[in-house]
């Protein structure tokens, strides 16, 4: 038997998905019942005191109190004083399964030894920075080449945004062309000309406060999966001089939040060869979560340019970067001087040598331990756990998973979208804050997801801590309200 090499032990059905999906958008949302819901949140007001007082004062000198996007802040955020492998502990001593993983980088588990200790090495000799040429760097950009061979070059950045706004520069650049496609709700960072379409599809500038218009004038948006659109969009912008690039997140929005066909990347790429645009693969959270070819290796297909972010450092700082064909990115060349060629980007702690050795040992040990599907079969077993309580208790939500990262559903908020205007208006808000709430319930309950909707695992998730998280998450599923 060949070893598996990558997460997904079984693509999901993605028109079942759908079905399912959908099904659950026609209902009327099931919050966990008031008197446990209020069970839950006093969780918070006893067992988080110290979180509380420390959140009262940051919200004095930090707006909201609180700098994460992916942070909870209902009822309050909680401080974080301790991470190891699947566990988090906060600043009053409480004990959480942690299926947020940072928010994806640490496929090798949260603070992982064999890793810090390199990093600790590297502290000790050279320091985190530097501001000239580090072996590591080359190395890291060698590995990156051998697990994904359509990255010829590599350049380092200093996180997933600006790997993005690397990636459009350069195929802007290269094709001399303007026009930049992305999937409506897919999220590639927070640069000016991504903040377009970001989160519900269709929206356009909604979330583009503080941007003005000309930066997003050459971003477009096409609904998720909607190959016809894409082309019509393709067969107009030649009119406008041409597209430069199709960006995608390959598993689809938001993580796969609205997944692709498996053929989808595929066709995608045809279009952008027939329409001479270059195709961009995000695969910030996809770049070795997946396995270590990445989402273009899984599906085979080969993109001109990735993104990288990350797993790129194996969770530590200043993660990010942009790689592919070698014509493409030499125009970052770095140093002084320019040869009018250049795509400008920089950086004064970009590829220091801390980032470099961290993802470049923490990319050998995920090879090493085959990390990526050790956490692909962590999310197989918590998705059909989930699955079994739903199923159980005749509930509407939705459980599936690409590896390791896992998707449960249950106010469906992240399905909306502005096919239905009206809906989207009137049932935005009451299911954005069901979703709230069932990430403070799991979170009462010892369990910390992603905005109370998505999980990511981990190697060091064994079937004992799936196990014991699913117990925990049937005691939040069993209390939502009756039809
Ligand atoms: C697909 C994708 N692209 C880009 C980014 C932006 O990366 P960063 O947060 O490092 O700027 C993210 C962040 O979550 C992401 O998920």
């Amino acid at each position: 038997m060949t070893e598996q090499k990558y997460a997904v032990s079984e693509y999901p059905d993605t028109v079942k998905v759908y079905a399912r999906l959908n099904n659950l958008l026609k209902q009327p949302i099931r919050p966990v019942r008031r008197e446990r819901m209020q069970v839950y949140l006093d969780y918070f007001d006893i067992q988080c005191a110290r979180s509380k007082v420390l959140n009262n004062e940051a919200r004095k000198f930090i707006p909201g109190g609180v700098q994460h996007n992916l942070a909870f802040n209902y009822p309050f955020p909680i401080a974080i004083e301790k991470a190891d492998g699947a566990y988090l502990w906060d600043v009053d001593g409480n004990r959480y399964i942690d299926f947020l993983q940072a928010g994806g980088p640490t496929v090798l588990g949260s603070n992982y030894a064999p890793v810090r200790d390199r990093v600790i090495e590297m502290l000790q000799t050279c320091g985190p920075v530097i501001g000239l040429f580090h072996e590591y760097e080359l190395k890291l950009a060698q590995l990156i080449n051998r697990f994904m061979p359509s990255v010829e070059m590599f350049r380092m950045l200093g996180s997933g945004t600006e790997g993005v706004m690397a990636a459009i520069r350069g195929a802007r650049a290269f094709t001399k062309k303007k026009k930049i496609i992305k999937v409506g709700g897919a999220y590639h960072g927070w640069s000016d000309s991504m903040v377009y379409g970001l989160h519900v599809p269709g929206t356009g500038r909604m979330e583009a406060r503080g941007i003005p218009f000309g930066a997003t004038v050459n971003t477009q948006e096409f609904f998720p999966n909607a190959l016809g659109a894409l082309r019509a969009k393709l067969i107009f912008n030649r009119l406008l001089g041409g597209t430069a690039a199709v960006i995608v997140e390959p598993i689809g929005p938001e993580s796969g939040t609205r997944p692709v066909p498996f053929d989808f990347n595929r066709q995608v790429r045809e279009l952008c060869d027939e329409f001479g645009a270059l195709l961009i693969f995000d695969e910030v959270v996809t770049g070795f979560r997946l396995g270590m070819g990445g989402a273009q290796g899984y599906f085979g297909v080969k993109p001109d340019l990735t993104v990288f972010g990350k797993c790129i450092t194996g969770g530590y700082p200043m993660a990010g970067g942009v790689g592919g064909r070698a014509e493409v990115i030499l125009r970052f060349a770095a140093g002084i001087g320019g040869t009018g060629e250049r795509a400008y980007i920089g950086g004064t702690l970009s590829a220091n040598p801390l980032s470099c050795a961290a993802g470049y040992y923490a990319l050998l040990e995920m090879e090493r331990t085959n990390a990526p599907v050790l956490a692909g079969k962590a999310g197989d077993r918590l998705t059909s756990g989930l699955q079994a309580i739903i199923d159980k208790h005749g509930l509407p939500f939705v459980a599936f998973n690409q590896g390791s990262i896992v998707h449960l559903e249950t106010s469906g908020v992240m399905l909306l979208d502005l096919h239905n205007p009206f809906k989207l208006a009137r049932e935005l808000k009451p299911r954005r804050h069901m979703m709230e709430e069932m990430g403070a319930a799991y979170m009462a309950n010892g369990l910390i997801t992603l905005a109370g909707s998505r999980m990511y695992t981990s190697m060091a998730d064994t079937d004992a801590v799936i196990d014991e998280a699913l117990n925990k998450f049937e005691g939040v599923l069993a209390s939502v309200e009756d039809q």
